[in-house]
């Protein structure tokens, strides 16, 4: 289970973020930047960053702490910007609320050097859940004492949203030609040598025990909210072994 904590002060929007993520006060008092149920990707964009960041977390990556954050609509109503107000009421409940670094840069591969070995298991590791937000134009990764930490996974796994093709659109290769990290010739072969046999099928039942009951009730094809957890894990734990020989765009 991810820590649970309850939203106590909405300080402000961070701007960039297309989705609206806000930066919250929570009752441990902690600061966290908060993506919403009631953002207009939905729920699951928020299952994709538990999944994904929870397991790029298991296999050695840095990625900000992940917690879910109780809200109470009414810390909406004094919100004096409309979007804000919407945002907040019409997301009661849990959402997602993630370690805020403070006085981290957005990575910019004109200023900063990544190893090959490292941007290596990135480059892996986006392919194997198919992230498709890790371009240089938008590189979802941040830079803090100079060390490389990623966050964003909302785009990735294309299959949650059509179940039953999940299997061909799992078996797809992943196009790196725009990854942000492609400048520093990732090796990707000896990540994949080092973190594929991690990608066990009780590492994923432990990552995907991890998503919060109340953002899988009710999915569609599904009897149960395990049967949904298990969905998620499949593709993965079948991508895993090969996935490497599907990168395009990279050596
Ligand atoms: N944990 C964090 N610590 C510090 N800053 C963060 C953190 N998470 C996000 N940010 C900042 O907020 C911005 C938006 O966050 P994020 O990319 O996760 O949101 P998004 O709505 O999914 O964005 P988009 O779809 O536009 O890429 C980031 O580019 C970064 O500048
Ligand atoms: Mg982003």
């Amino acid at each position: 289970m991810l820590k649970e904590v309850i939203a106590t002060r909405y300080v402000t929007p961070l701007r960039e973020g297309g989705s609206l993520p806000g930066l919250v006060e929570a009752d441990d008092f902690g600061t966290y930047v908060m993506k919403f149920t009631g953002a207009g990707q939905g729920r699951k964009t928020l299952v994709a960053e538990v999944v994904c960041g929870e397991l790029a977390r298991r296999l050695g990556l840095r990625v900000p702490r992940l917690v879910t954050v109780e809200l109470d609509p009414v810390l909406g109503l004094g919100e004096p910007d409309q979007e804000v107000q919407e945002l907040l009421k019409s997301s009661g409940g849990t959402n997602l609320g993630m370690d805020f670094l403070s006085g981290a840069l957005g990575f910019d591969p004109l200023a900063f050097d990544v190893g090959p070995e490292e941007a290596g298991r990135i480059v892996w590791f986006d392919a194997l859940v198919n992230n498709v937000d890790r371009s240089w134009r938008n590189p979802n990764l941040l830079m803090r004492h100079g060390e490389l930490w990623l966050i964003d996974h909302g785009a990735t796994m294309i299959w949650h949203h059509n179940w039953p093709g999940a299997q061909t659109s799992a078996a797809r290769p992943y196009d790196a030609s725009d990854h942000a990290l492609r400048p520093f010739e990732p090796d990707v072969r000896s990540a994949a040598a080092e973190l594929a046999p991690r990608v066990t099928e009780d590492l994923l039942a432990e990552v995907t025990a991890q998503i919060p009951e109340a953002w899988l009730a009710g999915e569609p094809g599904f009897e149960t909210t395990d049967a949904l957890r298990r969905a998620y894990a499949e593709p993965l734990l079948a991508r895993a072994a090969a996935v490497h020989e599907r990168i395009q765009g990279v050596r």
